[in-house]
């Protein structure tokens, strides 16, 4: 078992530490880009040893636009028909445009993708992968296991490494290897910015050329306007702009709540250190979300997307770490109203089935598993050895037929705070 992450915040020390920090900075005043966690220290446009190869240093603001183009390239993929923008619509906090559980890609966008799309917002702290962390939030002394790395199981470091896996992956963008974009950017009409940018000779080493482009795509992601702006009505309410509603309010005591919703537990919605909650912790844990048989992939029975412990991701020992089969990195939750495809199969489509199963995941099996034999087969997504590894701290838990962890006013309560965290830009009133 691993030690508990993070402290339980209750609804009343949230909104105070919160209230504290950002009341000493004048936070009511603090203009969007400039929300307190704005401004990380280890920015793609910061590390020196990248930006020092270049016959000319880059600036930021050039790079961020560069970036933004190539994001929205669809030149740069092999069938000249999607860019990063196709599955991470920044109408759809750069998450998915539409329903499916996981997109289209590949050399003739015809490839079921085996996850679901991500958003791109609010990925700017999240901490290189380590199978070591030692939460500050608690003494600092509790090593809570693996957090950290971009993808669903924290494979890429940056998101520099991570830019390069859709570009190559066979059902993403499809291109043969860096080079071949690197010399569709070098050919392409934004090569003489690239060169005003970087150097005349930035694309004379397929290194340097490669650097730059993945550079741009990075720092562009780090654009706090675009990327992290704060302005949820939960931000607004932290600063103390406007008074949630009753509904959001009962929500937020149920998502913080050790006995009831417990969310919090992983998905910290309270302030630390005078930065703005991230609705994520950035660890690993399997929910025994329910396997989604409408994949192409899953049509194998013995195909299992294990999270940490692959296939996707190789790098960790496994065999003598089972524990991580079936993990998976806790999503933020900022946003999340505007998705239609939920978890990392996307089998669900709306909030209300996601509230559902954590309130009745164990109360009532048969709602979500197939019946095998004549029994419900829960976690049926896993090999029976790994099934042991699934969470079943509140609001999981309960036999079955016992009452669910949350009700029904308390779902739509749940759901309501949920909608707060929608960033004004995306439709929030
Ligand atoms: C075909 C759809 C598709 C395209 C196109 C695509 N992505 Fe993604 N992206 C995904 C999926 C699916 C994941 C989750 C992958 C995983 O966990 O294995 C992801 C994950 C990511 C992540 C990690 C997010 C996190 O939560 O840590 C980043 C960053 C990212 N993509 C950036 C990009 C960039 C930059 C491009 C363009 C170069 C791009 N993506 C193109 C589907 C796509
Ligand atoms: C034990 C840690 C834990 C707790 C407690 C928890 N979550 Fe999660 N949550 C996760 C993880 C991990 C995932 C991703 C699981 C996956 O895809 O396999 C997730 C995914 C989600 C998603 C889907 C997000 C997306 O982008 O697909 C929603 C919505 C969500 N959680 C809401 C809640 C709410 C509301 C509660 C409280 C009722 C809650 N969570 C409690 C860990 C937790």
């Amino acid at each position: 078992m691993k030690p508990p992450r993070g402290s339980i915040p209750s609804f009343c020390c949230a909104a105070v530490a919160v209230a504290a920090a950002l009341g000493c900075r004048e936070a009511a005043t603090v203009p969007e880009a400039a929300a307190p966690n704005a401004a990380p220290t280890d920015t793609a446009a910061s590390r020196s040893f990248n930006a020092d190869r270049f016959s000319r240093r880059p600036l930021p603001a050039e790079m961020t636009e560069l970036g933004r183009a190539l994001f929205f390239d669809e030149r740069l993929s092999a069938s000249g028909q999607m860019s990063c923008a196709t599955c991470h619509d920044p109408r759809f906090a750069y998450g998915p445009p539409n329903d499916r559980s996981t997109q289209l890609g590949g050399p003739h966008l015809k490839d079921v993708g085996l996850r679901a799309v991500p958003s791109l917002r609010y990925l700017q702290s999240v901490p290189p992968f380590t199978e070591h962390f030692f939460d500050e939030r608690t003494d600092g002394s509790n090593d809570v296991g693996p957090t950290g790395g971009h993808g669903w199981d924290g494979r890429a470091d940056s998101k520099h490494d991570q830019a390069k896996l859709p570009l190559m992956s066979k059902y993403e963008m499809a291109n043969a290897d860096l080079d071949t974009v690197v010399a569709q950017v070098a050919h392409g009409p934004l090569a003489d910015r690239f060169r005003a940018t970087f150097g005349s000779d930035v694309f004379s080493d397929p290194t340097r050329g490669s650097v730059a482009v993945l550079m741009c795509l990075e720092v562009f992601q780090q654009s706090p306007k675009d990327f992290y702006p704060y302005t949820s009505r939960y931000d607004a309410y932290l600063r103390r702009k406007l008074e949630l509603s009753p509904s959001e309010r009962r929500g937020l005591a149920l998502f913080e709540d050790p006995h009831k919703g417990n969310c919090a537990s992983c998905h910290p919605s309270a302030g630390y250190h005078g930065a703005f909650p991230q609705f994520t912790d950035y660890g690993f844990n399997a929910l025994g979300v329910p396997r989604n048989r409408r994949l192409p992939a899953n049509q194998d029975p013995a195909f299992h997307d294990l999270g940490l412990c692959g296939p996707e991701r190789k790098d960790l020992d496994v065999a003598h770490h089972p524990e991580y089969c079936g993990e998976f990195r806790v999503p933020s939750l900022r946003n999340v109203a505007v998705r239609r495809a939920f978890f990392h199969n996307g089998i669900f489509h709306t909030l209300a089935e996601v509230m559902a199963f954590y309130a009745e995941r164990d109360t009532n099996p048969a709602r979500w598993y197939p019946r095998t034999h004549g029994h419900v087969e829960a976690f049926d997504d896993l090999p029976p050895a790994y099934r042991k590894n699934v969470n079943v701290e509140p609001p999981f838990g309960g036999k079955p037929g016992a009452a669910p962890a949350l009700g029904k006013a308390e779902m739509r309560d749940l759901s309501a705070f949920m909608k707060a965290l929608t960033d004004a830009d995306l439709g929030n009133e």
